[in-house]
């Protein structure tokens, strides 16, 4: 990655941070642990890639209305921060290192992590539903909020994590394994890359098209994290390597080898590149970051 890019994307990240926290309910209250632990995780760091997604989709469309996006910005990273904290659980993955911290139920426990994670949840829909304002505009709000509830939901996020759980220590094919993938990881980064979109005005068949790029590089995305659990160190990923084998779970490593993976990941991201270049939008941040990610090493 050059230099120029890893910079733009370092300010990016903080800009991003910067939005997002000030979405945070203020740790205070009977409440007081469980805000606490939304906010440990949510800030434990990250790429913020999906709201990094979500917003170059929106600008690349033409989307100028920071109060517009903004608050999906920060609901799409509660709900991605929601799902890892889950994720993580003893009953999940079983993992106690993320974001280079101990995990949420290692810190407050299993009842604050869970209740963290609902909390982060419910509270990115509280949030989102900040940008209705009441007028005509609510039109492209509604579309944008009816895929906020729908892609981590049962058809997307969480029906991955289901056949992912339910598979965890069997033999699955290729196919199962892609399900899982499309779903549990893909579907949130179709989730941000949509909303960007719609929120800008873009029309249902632009949007489609917009699914299908995230979709690829989702697919690519997940690849490439079960390349990273095999290759990459607990120091450089802030989380523990080696967690699929602990968890005999079927990786896109275990069922194709290394470099098959490796070259996938590419192609993927190619295929998805063509998608994204057809659509004769002129934001080369955006193009670069994508192909960023093929060669992402955390
Ligand atoms: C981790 O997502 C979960 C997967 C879908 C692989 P990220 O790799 O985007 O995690 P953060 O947000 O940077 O911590
Ligand atoms: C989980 O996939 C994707 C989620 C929906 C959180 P993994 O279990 O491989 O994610 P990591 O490696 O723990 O981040
Ligand atoms: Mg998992
Ligand atoms: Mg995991
Ligand atoms: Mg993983």
């Amino acid at each position: 990655m050059s230099s120029a890019l890893k910079e733009q994307i370092s300010r990016r990240t903080s800009e991003i941070e910067e939005t997002i926290y000030a979405y945070l309910p203020p740790a205070e209250g009977l409440q007081k642990t469980v805000i606490s632990a939304m906010e440990y995780t949510l800030k434990a760091g990250g790429k913020r890639l999906r709201p990094m997604l979500m917003d170059e989709t929106f600008k690349s469309f033409g989307g100028t209305d920071r109060e517009l996006i903004e608050p999906f910005m920060a609901a799409m990273e509660m709900i991605h921060t929601y799902s890892l904290i889950h994720d993580d659980l003893p009953c999940m993955d079983n993992d106690d290192y993320r974001r280079g911290k101990p995990t949420a139920h290692v810190v407050y426990g299993e009842d604050m992590a869970l209740l963290a994670g609902d909390a982060l949840l419910n509270y990115a829909f509280e949030v989102a539903a900040r940008a209705f304002r009441g007028d005509e505009r609510d039109i492209n709000t509604a579309r944008a909020f009816r895929v906020l509830t729908s892609k981590p939901g049962i058809s997307g996020m969480i029906g991955g994590q289901v056949i992912d759980v339910e598979n965890t220590g069997k033999v699955i094919n290729l196919d199962i394994l892609m399900t899982i993938h499309k779903l549990k990881t893909a579907a949130l980064i179709e989730c941000s890359m949509m909303i960007g979109a719609i929120l800008a005005g873009a029309d249902d068949q632009v949007v489609k098209k917009v699914e299908k790029i995230a979709s690829g590089i989702g697919i690519a995305f997940q690849i490439q994290d079960d390349i990273l659990d095999v290759t990459s160190s607990e120091e450089v990923l802030g989380k523990p390597v080696g967690s699929d084998e602990k968890n005999e779970k079927i990786t896109y490593v275990s069922l194709k080898g290394l470099d098959q993976a490796a070259a996938d990941v590419d192609r993927y991201t190619e295929e998805a590149i063509r998608i994204y270049d057809s659509l004769g939008l002129e934001n080369a941040f955006l193009r670069d970051l994508l192909l960023s990610l093929t060669r992402r090493k955390k």
